[in-house]
């Protein structure tokens, strides 16, 4: 009997080296971590429970009959993140550089049936050289039930990549269906096609960080949503996100014990808002006082800056906050900061993650560039996402709310649940300036008549309280209170139901 234990300890020993210790060697001089080491930092200590130990491929061709290691280039199973279920998988890049053959496909595609089935969160750890070049179509096939099965669990479990070193071609179509993508600077990039085969058929020259690294994803393509310096921040930082997320959309999302009052006055925010309408203030400011401890992870922090996405908790429960903000492009809504948006609220309304939106837009930005960058359906997708979120919405009006982007952005009309307003709101079609260069262009050579038609339509309109008069605003609420308004708001949607039309789908513009 003893034997027989101690050839299980050698059979395990065998299957944690991996790739073997020279390969090993080489992933920590890159400053990567190994597949293991991942796992142990992302999981809580001894929560780990690997499954298909022992599987190996079943190729044949390219000699491959003598190269065999056990567990096939990933490492599966599920574990705890602060004592809450979550399943993973994790390449191995010392085994034929964490390529995908048919039997590493299977293993991958088993966690994310228990995943879906038991309803907790899927995370993957991607660092692989593609398709198993030996393995050709039973390798794509493989890619293939990884994808189905991403289609499958969207909105039913949260799923969450991290980009923790090669990832290119075909392979890239599984994190871009996950809800979340994560990287790691200087050791990760993703393309759908590499530098060489860009310069043979475009002519330009790149190098992989340039063309896929984590700078390129998280501020010009907006593939990824985050990137961390190295291996262990993005994994402590996913333990932290992990904790904001519903295990399924069968739950409620966590709520954690605070120690922060839910009626804590912030005296600051009456004074945040600058006396001139045309200065900027941080938005990130509003965020961190109103929610729990400062706390706000933000999602696409590099991307479309002029709105702001994340998760911060109120009284203990997560709320997923949009805002626009202010310090860049004045908050305006333009292609990036809708698709952006809109993306998010998605998946929050997916997850029952109740939405504050935090509105300061001086409308739709102009321009050529987005007129035939189409704006006019990218900003559809915040509008239609607003509008067919049933989670609990409550908005808070900070100052400007102009046109088509008061309607959009979360107004009681498209049923948010609660809307308040600070008194230095302005609810109007436009700003007064273009509002009386429009209505009186005939006196626009007169600057004292102009000043005059700007003040009384400042008068009229700059203020929330035409929009209160018809219920459009619930209450105008003094800045410093808004913690506790909205704290409030969100308890008593506690029980909001909405029945909904019956449909296969809706048809949001792609
Ligand atoms: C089999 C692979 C492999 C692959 C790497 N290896 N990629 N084995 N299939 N796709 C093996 C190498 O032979 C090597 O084995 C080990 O992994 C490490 O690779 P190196 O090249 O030494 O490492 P590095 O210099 O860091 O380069 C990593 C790399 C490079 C950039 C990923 O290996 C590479 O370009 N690989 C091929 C990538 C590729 O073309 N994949 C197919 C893409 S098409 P030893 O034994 O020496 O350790 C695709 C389609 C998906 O993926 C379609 C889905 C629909």
């Amino acid at each position: 009997m003893r034997d027989i234990l101690e050839q299980l300890e050698l059979k395990r020993a065998e299957a944690r080296l991996g790739g073997g210790q020279a390969r090993i060697d080489a992933q920590h001089g890159k400053g990567k971590l190994t597949a293991r080491e991942r796992l142990d930092v992302l999981l809580d200590e001894g929560s780990f429970e690997e499954y298909d130990m022992y599987k190996t491929h079943r190729c044949t061709d390219f000699g491959m009959e003598q190269q065999v290691f056990p567990g096939d280039g990933v490492i599966t199973g599920w574990g705890t993140i602060n004592g809450r279920p979550v399943y993973v998988f994790s390449q191995d890049f010392t085994v034929f550089g964490g390529s995908l053959s048919e039997t590493h496909a299977e293993k991958i595609c088993k966690v994310m049936d228990l995943a879906v089935q038991n309803g907790a969160p899927l995370i993957g750890l991607n660092d692989s050289g593609g398709a198993r070049i030996q393995e050709g179509v039973a390798s794509l096939g493989g890619y293939a039930e990884v994808f189905w099965r991403n289609v499958q669990a969207s909105g039913v479990i949260p799923q969450i990549s991290v980009i923790m070193g090669p990832c290119a071609g075909g392979a890239v179509y599984s994190p871009a269906m996950t809800d979340f993508i994560f990287m790691v600077r200087d050791t990760s990039y993703m393309f759908v096609t590499g530098p060489d085969v860009v310069k043979t058929v475009t002519n330009e020259i790149v190098t992989a960080e340039e063309l896929g690294g984590a700078s390129t994803h998280t501020k010009k393509s907006s593939v990824a949503d985050g990137a961390y310096d190295n291996d262990v921040e993005a994994l402590i930082e996913i333990r932290r996100m992990f904790d904001f997320l519903p295990l399924s959309s069968r739950e409620a999302p966590p709520s954690l014990p605070t120690a922060d009052a839910p009626d804590r006055i912030e005296q600051a925010l009456d004074t945040l808002i600058p006396d001139n309408p045309n200065k900027p203030y941080d938005m990130r400011e509003v965020i961190a006082r109103v929610g729990d401890e400062g706390d706000f992870f933000e999602i696409q922090a590099g991307h479309a800056r002029n709105i702001l996405c994340g998760f911060i908790r109120l009284n203990g429960s997560t709320v997923g906050v949009v805002a626009n903000q202010p310090m860049v492009l004045a908050g305006c809504l333009d292609i990036d900061s809708s698709k952006k948006a809109a993306r998010f609220v998605r998946f929050c309304d997916a997850f029952n993650i109740p939405i504050l939106t935090l509105v300061d837009v001086p409308g739709f930005l102009p321009g050529v560039s987005q007129e035939y960058g189409g704006i006019i359906k990218h900003g559809a997708k915040l509008l239609f996402a607003y509008a067919e979120a049933t989670v609990p919405k409550v908005t808070v009006i900070t100052r400007k709310a102009y046109g088509g982007a008061y309607d959009v952005m979360a107004s009681k009309h498209i049923r948010a649940d609660v809307n308040y307003a600070w008194p230095t709101a302005q609810i109007a079609v436009m700003g007064a300036k273009g509002a009386v260069e429009i209505l009186y262009r005939s006196e626009l050579g007169d600057p004292d008549k102009i000043a005059q038609r700007t003040k009384d339509y400042e008068d009229r309109f700059a203020n929330p309280f035409v929009a209160a008069q018809r219920g459009f605003i619930d209450e105008v609420i003094l800045p410093h209170s808004t913690r506790r308004r909205v704290v409030r708001a969100f308890e008593m949607l506690k029980t909001k139901k909405v029945t909904q039309p019956l449909r296969k789908h809706d048809n949001i513009p792609l």
